[in-house]
């Protein structure tokens, strides 16, 4: 088992971050350490208590291939959607050139999904059945559920020298996705799968962000 990271909990959350081309896809993951991992994650808190997250460990090379397929696919999709558009453009010139650096990175991990060892699929199961159709409300309250397990899960695998990042692009073949996984669709939304891999080097920085009183209203938006 390697040795936890020590990282203070500020540390631990300013440099938790979007993993992508410093995953080491030669060193295999111990499943003690994916273990320890989800069982932190269900630490998280979840509406109504009800605990229902589930997680996906794939390391089978053929499922991984399959999902990572799906993958590619939805991002060929993505690329053509005004939100990609967008988010390539804005007016201040460091955050284009960091939009551009994540764009290559994300390139990076359209081709090499299927390497990762290990892919973790979050899953909610709901207790009325799949979100689409329902209030904003329980919608809220499902995907915020899954989101704090899964972050748990990441944080708690920087800890441990892993990589991840939360991605969403599978998503567009989501019903695929759960028929390679036996996950029964009808009853289960999948959010997110996750690439899982030791880093090479350890050493993250916070990542750039806009000043705080763009986003934050006291008081009144
Ligand atoms: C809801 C959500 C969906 C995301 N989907 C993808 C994705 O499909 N592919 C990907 O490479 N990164 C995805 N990301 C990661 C973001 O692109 C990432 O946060 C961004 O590159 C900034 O990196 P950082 O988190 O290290 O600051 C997603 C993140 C979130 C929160």
């Amino acid at each position: 088992m390697p040795e936890s990271l020590t990282l203070t909990p500020d540390a631990l959350l300013t440099t938790t971050r979007a993993v992508r081309k410093r995953l080491d896809f030669t060193r295999p993951v111990e499943r003690a350490v994916l273990e320890e991992c989800l069982t932190i994650a269900q630490q998280a808190s979840t509406g109504s208590n009800l605990q229902n997250w589930h997680f996906v460990v794939v390391t089978d090379p053929t499922k991984r291939q399959a999902l990572a397929d799906l993958y590619r696919k939805g991002a060929a999709i993505y690329v053509t959607l005004p939100i990609a558009a967008t988010n390539l453009t804005f007016d201040d010139p460091q955050r284009n050139a960091q939009q551009q650096r994540i764009m290559e990175s994300a390139q990076y991990l359209y081709d090499h999904m299927n390497e990762a060892p290990v892919l973790v699929v979050p899953c909610i199961r709901p207790p009325d059945g799949r979100l689409e159709q329902q209030q904003v409300f329980l919608q809220a309250s499902w995907w915020s559920s899954i989101a704090q397990a899964g972050w748990s899960f990441m944080l708690a695998a920087r800890a441990r020298g892993l990589g991840t990042a939360w991605t969403t692009l599978h998503l567009l073949f989501e019903e695929e996705a759960a028929q390679i996984l036996g996950i029964p669709y009808a009853e289960v939304n999948q959010a997110a799968m996750m690439p899982v891999a030791y880093t090479r080097g350890t050493h993250f920085r916070p990542a750039r962000r806009a000043p705080l009183d763009t986003m934050v209203h006291w008081e009144t938006w």
